[in-house]
């Protein structure tokens, strides 16, 4: 059988009193769950990375890993404001790469994208590689494709499971060992008619990732 990933992006929310308070209330409602199928990741902004993972070591058994939002395309050094992979690789064990808002707000293009992959792969960080269409290139090196179509980020409205699956499909065509995972507008609603479909590996989560009851049913569904 294999693994459903759900990942949790909380983009650009919460103190780490927020993030204690989440991981109380979301390991509180998972912890007597089967979670052998599945793969639970949450990403934080930096700043809470030490947080969560202190407190997720508490909980071993649950095996819920760390993801970075970013990370920097060049080693240390003299860069500031960034934060490079062997500052990341002390948390987390993956990092996402190429979200919509990183392209058109931060203006990232696929130079700078396929640095941050080069950087995630040094450090042995998993890289999911967010695709916002057919025509986004797949860099080379990813370990993990998102396809995430910007118009159906929260609020705006989902893609059809039956879409994602061809889109899916269709990359994995042209890289047949990469999982593919599904974004926008995630809930617990609806996860399951994406998880279920055979050629998505797991879903990502932004909006409903922030109510730690939610994520937990989203988790319990998927
Ligand atoms: P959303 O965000 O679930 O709020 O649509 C997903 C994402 O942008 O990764």
């Amino acid at each position: 059988m294999k693994k459903t990933f759900i990942v949790a992006n909380w983009k650009s929310n919460f103190t780490t009193k927020d993030a204690t308070q989440w991981l109380t209330t979301f390991i509180e409602k998972v912890e007597d769950q089967d979670l052998a199928l599945k793969e639970i990741v949450i990403c934080p902004s930096f700043t809470l990375l030490p947080t969560v993972f202190m407190h997720l070591q508490q909980f071993p058994q649950l095996q819920i890993s760390l993801g970075a939002q970013d990370i920097s395309p060049f080693s240390e050094g003299s860069f500031t404001g960034a934060v490079n992979g062997a500052q990341i690789k002390e948390f987390a064990t993956s990092v996402l790469i190429g979200h919509s808002e990183r392209r058109i707000q931060f203006k990232e293009d696929n130079v700078i994208l396929t640095q941050k992959i080069t950087m995630a792969q040094q450090f042995l960080l998993q890289s999911f590689l967010f695709i916002q269409n057919e025509k986004t290139p797949l860099l080379p090196n990813a370990n993990f494709f998102v396809y995430e179509p910007p118009s159906a980020i929260s609020p705006g409205k989902p893609d059809t499971p039956e879409n994602a699956n061809a889109v899916a499909q269709m990359l994995k065509k042209q890289r047949n060992i990469t999982p593919v995972l599904y974004g926008g507008s995630v809930t617990q609603e609806n996860v399951q008619s994406f998880t279920h479909m055979p050629n998505l590996d797991g879903v990502i989560v932004g909006k409903a990732s922030l109510s730690p009851t939610s994520f937990a049913k989203i988790v319990t569904y998927a």
